[in-house]
């Protein structure tokens, strides 16, 4: 891997513990206005200095990320379908690589519908992007995107999805968490970072899935709602980042989150105003 790539990735991916907890707010790209994320800035900045790696919009950078932050930047590129879309596998890249350069972002992300009537255009549109990323030194993250599909997120099409991104030659894969995590760790060939996912019901729920992850072998994570729509969510990435970066069980992130959803109580008021 060359020196600029090198570089970028590790600004995103902590290079004692290799792993990186990462803050998505992306999702406005095709869901809108979403619950909590109204107001981007509101939602990302007092959760910024916690997250490796802040996954956004350009249109949200410029508009409600400052310069100023000391948080690397993974750059949402495709886009194009909405969530008034029958199908959302219908994407295509957003963002020019001109654009991602002078934005001087860490990474650029792309999602990718295996299995969907669109899957060969997302395929292709990886492969532009690899080159592309390949040629000015860009780590390219591929995210195996199941739409509305939920139940999808099963080993046996996340394997091959992730396997294809591989193959394609991302850098970085984005997929979701599900039984026999550890093989599809083995079969793809470059670091995976799980999604959140909607709402889980409890705190101990998110732990979970985190610690599951990271103990079958993923790089870490990269959660939104499960983190911004809580109403204590800088004593959620709190007790992730304890779980991701200091090794944390279920038990410790629980108690962790107590004692913090407490200290933090004034400025997590702040942030959850609906
Ligand atoms: C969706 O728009 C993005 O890929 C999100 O970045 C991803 O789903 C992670 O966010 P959440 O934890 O809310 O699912």
């Amino acid at each position: 891997m060359d020196w600029g790539l090198q570089n970028r990735l590790f600004r995103m991916i902590n290079p004692v513990t290799r792993r990186t907890v990462m803050l998505a707010c992306d999702h406005g790209y095709f869901m809108g206005p979403t619950h909590k994320l109204e107001n981007p800035r509101r939602t990302i900045e007092p959760l910024v200095s916690y997250a490796d790696a802040l996954a956004v919009t350009r249109g949200v950078l410029r508009t409600s990320v400052d310069a100023t932050w000391r948080v690397p930047i993974l750059l949402r590129m495709s886009g194009g379908s909405s969530i008034l879309s029958e199908d959302l596998s219908d994407e295509g890249v957003i963002s020019s690589f001109k654009d991602a350069l002078r934005l001087n972002v860490s990474a650029v992300a792309l999602s990718i519908f295996v299995g969907t009537r669109h899957e060969k255009q997302t395929l292709l549109n990886l492969g532009k992007l690899v080159d592309l990323g390949n040629e000015y030194g860009m780590p390219v993250v591929a995210i195996t995107a199941v739409g509305k599909e939920l139940e999808k997120r099963d080993a046996r099409y996340l394997g091959l999805a992730c396997r294809l991104a591989a193959e394609i030659g991302s850098h970085l894969i984005k997929t979701y968490y599900c039984t026999g995590f550890d093989k599809i760790v083995d079969s793809s060939l470059v670091p995976l970072v799980v999604a959140g996912g909607p709402r889980l019901e409890k705190e101990s729920d998110v732990f979970q899935l985190v610690y599951d992850a990271i103990h079958d072998g993923a790089a870490g994570v990269d959660i939104g709602r499960n983190i911004w729509q809580h109403n204590a969510p800088i004593a959620m990435i709190r007790s992730i980042r304890a779980i991701v970066h200091e090794g944390a069980t279920v038990r410790e992130a629980l108690q962790m989150f107590e004692e913090n959803r407490v200290n933090h109580g004034n400025v997590m008021k702040a942030v959850t105003v609906d």
